[in-house]
């Protein structure tokens, strides 16, 4: 294939998944219960009433996993570490077992050629802690820290860069607010303590992984917003969408304040979540680089109803993906330059840290490749506008538990078959083995 995506030499290919999705084995090992263990187990949660029991039985398969990734030719793998296996009720006593199944990880990446980047928290947080709390609880982002600590005390001799949290934007959404994903706490604007208290996790376990000498990052979930129309109306709700998807998430860590929620009645104080310090501490370890996962743009008009100051507009005559959401490769450029705007020499290197599509194609996923290579030519174009971006990791390895929607949507390079397991490459498998292995050949002449 020719390289036609023109990327820096040095740049990162990767693939992305997370532990809830693939490891399965959620009562082996002394690994306590999580949040979406006991959300999965409420009928109606999740669809057709799938659990993460088995999911990609990945805790035992991973060397079959790993084997897939070499041969794919990459340079990094993104995976997520389960609160729960380290720490069974978040607090406390270490389970020796679940930081072992890490390390056999890491070490056989490591055999493997592939850098592991680890994230410390993609959603699957300890079910004991959810008992007092979660993060509506302030204590939860001490206990973070923790954790952080002790994997890192663990596995920061072997692993360089760390993400702290994945998509604090869809957690508190889904999770605190709408009750679509666990703990399916329903508190519309009442969920803002749950943003607060990330960040702020985020400040004191990226201290932790600092004086370890180890890199951090974030993995946000970040659209551009598109206003509806040119109206006042659709422009201010347009506004007022920014500031709660991508501000909230990123400029108290870049520029050390919140951004402006009064049309949602909200002080600078996230209803009275904020103390004194807490932005300082949450700015205070500046990151290494900032994990963008881009999915697609939101088109935004004027509320229709009083409860939030927008509305979500349907984004027309663009292709869809099995999740019905609309494919806009240009968004992800749009996005990048866009934050190289607004940050100038504030916005560290980015790295792409998901991005991807479900499709209803099987092994002949043609639809996937074309949604890459899409993504990847916007990615080039926003290199060349002169955004810093320094790798691409895709969303997803394989087929995988896709939260509250089950196992019905397919993100995989790799089909999994659910009965048996059985690992088998898809179109775009090969095709992204190719495309790595272009840019390396270009770059080595
Ligand atoms: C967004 C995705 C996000 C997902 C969460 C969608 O509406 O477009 O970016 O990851 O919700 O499940
Ligand atoms: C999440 C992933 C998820 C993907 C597709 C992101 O919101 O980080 O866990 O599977 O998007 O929805």
């Amino acid at each position: 294939m020719p390289d036609r995506f023109d990327l820096p030499a040095g740049f990162r290919w990767g693939v992305s998944t997370a532990s809830f999705q693939i490891e399965g084995a959620t009562e082996e090992d002394g690994r306590g219960a999580s949040i979406w263990d006991v959300f999965a187990a409420r009928p109606g949660a999740v669809r057709d009433g799938h659990t993460g029991a088995v999911a990609c039985d990945h805790y035992h398969r991973y060397p079959e996993d790993i084997a897939l990734m070499q041969g794919l030719g990459l340079d990094g793998y993104r995976f997520s570490i389960a609160w729960p296996r380290v720490q069974p009720t978040g607090a406390g006593a270490v389970n020796p077992a679940g930081l072992a199944f890490y390390d056999r990880l890491v070490d056989a990446l490591l055999a493997a050629g592939i850098t592991p980047l680890p994230t410390l928290f993609h959603w699957d947080l300890p079910q004991g802690l959810e008992d007092r709390g979660g993060w509506l609880n302030r204590d939860t982002a001490h206990r973070f820290a923790e954790y952080a600590a002790v994997v890192a005390d663990r596995l920061g001799d072997r692993v360089p860069a760390w993400i702290t949290l994945n998509e604090p934007f869809v957690h508190m959404v889904y999770g605190y607010a709408l009750g679509i994903h666990a703990p399916g706490r329903t508190l519309m604007l009442d969920a803002l303590p749950a943003a607060h208290h990330q960040l702020l996790g985020h400040g004191l376990a990226a201290a932790a992984l600092s004086e370890r000498g180890l890199a951090v990052m974030i993995a946000n979930n970040l659209t551009p917003v598109w206003s509806a129309s040119s109206s006042d109306a659709d422009l201010a709700a347009a506004q007022a969408y920014d500031a709660l998807h991508n501000r909230l998430f990123t400029d108290p860590l870049l520029l050390g304040r919140y951004p402006d929620l009064s049309a949602y009645g909200v002080g600078p104080d996230l209803g009275g979540a904020v103390r004194p310090g807490d932005l300082e501490l949450i700015a205070a370890t500046p990151l290494d680089g900032l994990g963008v996962n881009y999915y697609n743009p939101t088109r935004i008009a004027a509320p229709t109803d009083p409860g939030l100051p927008f509305t979500e507009a349907p984004i027309e005559g663009v292709p869809r993906t099995a999740f019905d959401w609309p494919v806009v490769p240009d968004g992800l450029r749009e996005l990048l330059t866009t934050f190289h705007t607004r940050y100038g020499t504030a916005l560290p290197p980015v790295t792409i840290t998901e991005n991807g599509c479900s499709t209803t194609a099987t092994l002949d996923d043609q639809p996937r490749i074309d949604y890459l290579a899409g993504h990847l030519d916007a990615l080039a174009a926003a290199v060349a506008d002169g955004v810093d971006v320094r790798g691409y990791y895709t969303w997803s390895l394989m087929d995988n538990l896709e939260w509250a929607e089950g196992l019905t949507q397919r993100f995989g390079l790799v089909h999994v078959d659910f009965t048996t397991q059985r690992r088998t490459p898809k179109a775009s498998f090969a095709w992204y083995r190719q495309l790595i292995a272009a840019h390396r050949a270009r770059h080595a002449r």
